[in-house]
């Protein structure tokens, strides 16, 4: 099973399949444990990838997986590489803030290639593929999106996050949050990385920057903002890494700007007691 589009419907039906998962434990949490200070886990995070990873499975059963759950599996020669965050914005699922994802990404020869970004609050799916386009579905409507045309970061809406080690390290992202908060109209933090994208990539919002992720964050966005006519590289411009933990993803008239301003932040220093 290698044909593009083919692919990207295996990917929106696991993505819908984690979905439902998210459906039946939204507000019935039991227990939530803890993998890590502040990285929260639950049993919708590991039963919404085992119904994601059935879906790939039985489709596409040659195909490597990286899962944020269950890790690598499958086969490790294969160029295919199915990416999945089974949960993205756990803690604000675990709050009962309706702000998650199910992220499904492939990767084809290591190069995000598919998205599929569901959001069961919503009810919003977002799919795209390289030289497929990109696309939002509602109430079974399929209609094409597209990222913002803002050319001017003064009137901007940008969104970014903080990572689980923000408490250990001084290149938190604090610095930056403060130093766009001034020049932008103003920079939201949803929660969900790939949502974040997502909403970039339907022009809801117009840049995202963030550092400490995970290929899971990432995979399925970054297929999905190019798609869409995003920009998406490294902080400097350069080549986006999947595995550096970066991102800068924005609409082509704002990405140059993005990449200045980011230049010019200075780490907080004083204000915040680091525990590293
Ligand atoms: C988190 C979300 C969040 C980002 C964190 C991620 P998780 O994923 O994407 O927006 O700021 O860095 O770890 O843990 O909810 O899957
Ligand atoms: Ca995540
Ligand atoms: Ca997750």
């Amino acid at each position: 099973m290698n044909d593009t589009q083919a692919l990207l419907d295996i990917a929106t039906l696991a993505a819908s399949a984690g979905g439902n998962v998210l459906k039946k434990y939204w507000g019935k949490l039991k227990t939530i444990e803890e993998k890590a200070p502040g990285d929260l886990v639950t049993a919708a995070d590991r039963e919404s990838e085992i119904a994601i990873l059935e879906v790939i499975n039985r489709h596409c059963p040659d195909h490597g997986i990286l899962a944020e759950e269950s890790g690598s599996q499958g086969e490790r020669h294969s160029p295919y590489l199915w990416v999945i965050d089974p949960l993205d914005g756990t803690t604000n699922f675990a709050h009962q803030y309706p702000m998650s994802s199910v992220s499904v990404g492939l990767l084809v020869a290591g190069v995000p290639t598919i998205g599929a970004i569901y959001d069961p609050f919503r009810d919003e799916l977002f799919l795209g593929g390289i030289g497929l386009g990109a696309f939002v579905e509602f109430h079974g409507d399929r209609v094409p999106i597209r990222v913002s045309n803002c050319s001017e970061l003064k009137r901007s809406l940008l969104i970014t996050g903080f990572a689980y080690d923000r408490t250990q390290t001084i290149d938190n992202n604090y610095a930056e949050f403060c130093h766009f908060t001034h020049i932008t109209h103003g920079v939201r933090r949803g929660g969900s990385a790939a949502l974040d994208l997502a909403y970039i990539a339907c022009g809801r919002l117009d840049g995202y920057w963030e550092r400490g992720l995970s290929p899971w964050d990432m995979a399925a966005g970054v297929a999905l903002v190019r798609s869409a006519g995003g920009i998406v590289t490294a902080y400097d411009g350069t080549d986006y890494d999947l595995y550096s933990g970066r991102i800068l993803a924005a609409n082509p008239h704002l990405h140059s700007a993005m990449i200045a301003e980011l230049a010019k932040v200075k780490p907080l220093t004083q204000s915040f007691p680091f525990h590293g």
